[in-house]
C-alpha cells in the first residue's frame, strides 16, 4: 500500500525528445522530404544559415533615420556621430523563402530583434516589421528589445521543443527549425517501444494553428491578417459550408510544406466540379490573391473568396454568418 501511494505521487516522467536523427532509420522517406522543407530551415545559428555569405552590406551602410548600420557577415555594426555599437549575429529566423531576421543576445535578460532583415528575392536588407517609428537613439534604431518570455515565444515556433536560457541569457534549443517533434511532440517512447504518436488525422489542423495563427496583436491590423492562415481560411465560404472537410492538409503536405504553384486547381476542383461556362485559369491567382503587408513580406490570402481590386485583403462578397 505504502509503495503504491509513493508511486502515485512520483510524477510521470515526461516523454522525452528523441531528435529527428532518430526517425530516419525507419521513416527515411518522410525524413528526406522534410529535410528540404522551409520548416526544417526556419531557424539556424546565423553563421550556419545557407544564406550566411550574403549577410553583408559591403561598403554601403544602411541608413535609418540618420543612424547607419553595416552587416559584416558575422556581426552588425550601428553608429551615429558619437556612438557605435557592435552586435554579434546569433540567430537567423526564416528559411529565406521570404525573409531572414536576426536575433542577438544583449545580456542575461534581453535579446534584440534587429531592425534590418535580409530579403533574398530583393537581394538586400530592408526594414524588419513592427519596428519603432522615428527612433530617438542608436539603441532604439538597432531594433526591438525582447525579454525572455518574448524571446522564448519566437523560439517556440521556430525550433522544436521549448527554448531554455543559460545563466548568461543565451538560448539553448533542442533542435533548430520545425523538425519532426515540433509537430509530433516528444517521441522517445515511440522510438523505444512504438508508442502511438499524434496527431490524430482529425486533429491535425490544430497542430498547424499552434504556429500559423501568429500575427501578434500589434501586427493584427487587417493587412497582417494574411499571416493568420487558419483564421483567414475559416472565414471562407469554402470552409464554412464544407462541413469540416477543408483543412490545411487538403492543399499542403505537412512533410514537404512546399507551396507548389501548380497543382492547386485540382484541389479546388475536388469540390468545385461545375463552374460557370468559360470560368477557368489559375484559381488561386484570383481567389487567394497575394498581398504584401510590408515590402518583402508576401502572402497568399487564405480567405478564399471573390476579390475586387488587386491588393484588397477582404473579399467583395462575404458570408453573413461567418465572423
Ligand atoms: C524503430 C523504427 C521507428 C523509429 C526509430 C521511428 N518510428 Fe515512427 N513508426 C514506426 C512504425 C513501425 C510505425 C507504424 C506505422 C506504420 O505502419 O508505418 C510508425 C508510425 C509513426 C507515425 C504514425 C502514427 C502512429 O503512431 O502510428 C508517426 C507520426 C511516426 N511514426 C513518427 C515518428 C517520429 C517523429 C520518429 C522520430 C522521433 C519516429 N517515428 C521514429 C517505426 C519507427
Ligand atoms: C512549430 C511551429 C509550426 C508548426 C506546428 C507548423 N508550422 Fe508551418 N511554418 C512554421 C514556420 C516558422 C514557417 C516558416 C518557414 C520559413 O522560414 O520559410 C512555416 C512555413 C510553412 C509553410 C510555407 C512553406 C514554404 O515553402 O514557404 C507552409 C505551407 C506551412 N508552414 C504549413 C504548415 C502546415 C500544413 C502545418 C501543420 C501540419 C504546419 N505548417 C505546422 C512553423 C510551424
Ligand atoms: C506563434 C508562432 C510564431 C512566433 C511566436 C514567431 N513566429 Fe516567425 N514565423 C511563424 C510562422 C508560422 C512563419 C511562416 C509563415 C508566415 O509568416 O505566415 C514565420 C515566419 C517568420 C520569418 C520569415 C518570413 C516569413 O513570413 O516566412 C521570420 C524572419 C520570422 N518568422 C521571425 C520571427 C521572429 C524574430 C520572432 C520573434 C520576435 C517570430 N518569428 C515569432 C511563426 C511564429
Ligand atoms: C509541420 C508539421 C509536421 C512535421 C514537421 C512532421 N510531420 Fe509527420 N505528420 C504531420 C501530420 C499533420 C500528419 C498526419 C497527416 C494527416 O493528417 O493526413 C503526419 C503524419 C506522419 C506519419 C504517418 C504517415 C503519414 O504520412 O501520414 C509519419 C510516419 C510521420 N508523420 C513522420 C514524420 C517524420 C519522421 C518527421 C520528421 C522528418 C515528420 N513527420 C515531421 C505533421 C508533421
Ligand atoms: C472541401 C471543399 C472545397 C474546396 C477544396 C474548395 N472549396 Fe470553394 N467552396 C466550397 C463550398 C461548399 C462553397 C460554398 C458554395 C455555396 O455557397 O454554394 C465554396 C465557395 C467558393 C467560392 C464563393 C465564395 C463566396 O464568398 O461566395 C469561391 C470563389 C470558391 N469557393 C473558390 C475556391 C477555390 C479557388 C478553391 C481552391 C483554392 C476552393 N474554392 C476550394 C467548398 C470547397
Ligand atoms: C484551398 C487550398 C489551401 C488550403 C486549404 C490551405 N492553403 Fe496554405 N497555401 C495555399 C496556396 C495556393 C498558397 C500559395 C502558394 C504559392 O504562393 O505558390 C499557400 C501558401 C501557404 C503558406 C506560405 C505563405 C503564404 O501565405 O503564401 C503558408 C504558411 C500556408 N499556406 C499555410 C497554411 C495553413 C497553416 C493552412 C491551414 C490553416 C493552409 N495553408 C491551408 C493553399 C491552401
Ligand atoms: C481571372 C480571375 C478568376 C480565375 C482565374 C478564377 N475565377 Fe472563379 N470567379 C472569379 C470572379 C470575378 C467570380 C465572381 C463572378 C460572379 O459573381 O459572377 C468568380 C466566382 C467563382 C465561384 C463562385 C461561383 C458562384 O456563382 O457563386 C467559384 C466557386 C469559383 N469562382 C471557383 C473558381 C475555380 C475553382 C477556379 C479555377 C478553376 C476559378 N474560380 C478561377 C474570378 C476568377
Amino acid at each position: 500500500m505504502r509503495l503504491l501511494l509513493l508511486a502515485a505521487t512520483v510524477p510521470l516522467a515526461a516523454a522525452d525528445w528523441a531528435g529527428s536523427g532518430a526517425c530516419r532509420k525507419c521513416h527515411a522517406t518522410h525524413s528526406d522530404k522534410h529535410s528540404a522543407s522551409a520548416h526544417a530551415l526556419a531557424l539556424r545559428p546565423a553563421l550556419e544559415h545557407p544564406l550566411a555569405p550574403l549577410f553583408r552590406t559591403g561598403d554601403k551602410p544602411l541608413l535609418r533615420d540618420g543612424f547607419l548600420f553595416a552587416f559584416t557577415g558575422d556581426a552588425a555594426e550601428g553608429y551615429d556621430r558619437e556612438n557605435q555599437v557592435e552586435l554579434p549575429l546569433d540567430w537567423a529566423f526564416g528559411s529565406g523563402k521570404r525573409a531572414v531576421s536576426f536575433v542577438s543576445r544583449l545580456n542575461s535578460e534581453w535579446h534584440l530583434e534587429h531592425s534590418f532583415s535580409y530579403y533574398p528575392a530583393a537581394k538586400r536588407f530592408l526594414a524588419s516589421p513592427g519596428q519603432t517609428a522615428r527612433p530617438a537613439s542608436l539603441k532604439e534604431a538597432s531594433g526591438l528589445l525582447r525579454d525572455q518570455s518574448e524571446t522564448a515565444r519566437c523560439f517556440g515556433c521556430h525550433a522544436s521543443g521549448p527554448a531554455r536560457f543559460a545563466a548568461d541569457g543565451s538560448v539553448e534549443v533542442r533542435e533548430a527549425g520545425v523538425q519532426c517533434e515540433g509537430c509530433h511532440g516528444p517521441a522517445s517512447d515511440h522510438v523505444a517501444r512504438k508508442a502511438k504518436l499524434g496527431p490524430r488525422k482529425k486533429a491535425s489542423g490544430e497542430v498547424c494553428a499552434r504556429c500559423h495563427d501568429q500575427a501578434p496583436p500589434r501586427e493584427n491590423a487587417e493587412a497582417w491578417m494574411v499571416r493568420n492562415q487558419r483564421a483567414s481560411l475559416e472565414k471562407s465560404a469554402c470552409f464554412a459550408k464544407s462541413k469540416g472537410k477543408l483543412g490545411c492538409m487538403t492543399c499542403h503536405d505537412p512533410h514537404s510544406a512546399g507551396v507548389a504553384a501548380a497543382g492547386f486547381n485540382a484541389k479546388c476542383g475536388s469540390c468545385h466540379k461545375k463552374l460557370p461556362a468559360g470560368h477557368g485559369g489559375n484559381c488561386v491567382e484570383c481567389h487567394m490573391p497575394r498581398s504584401s503587408p510590408q515590402p518583402g513580406w508576401i502572402y497568399s490570402n487564405h480567405w478564399i473568396g471573390v476579390y475586387g481590386e488587386a491588393g484588397k485583403s477582404v473579399p467583395v462578397r462575404r458570408l453573413k454568418k461567418v465572423p
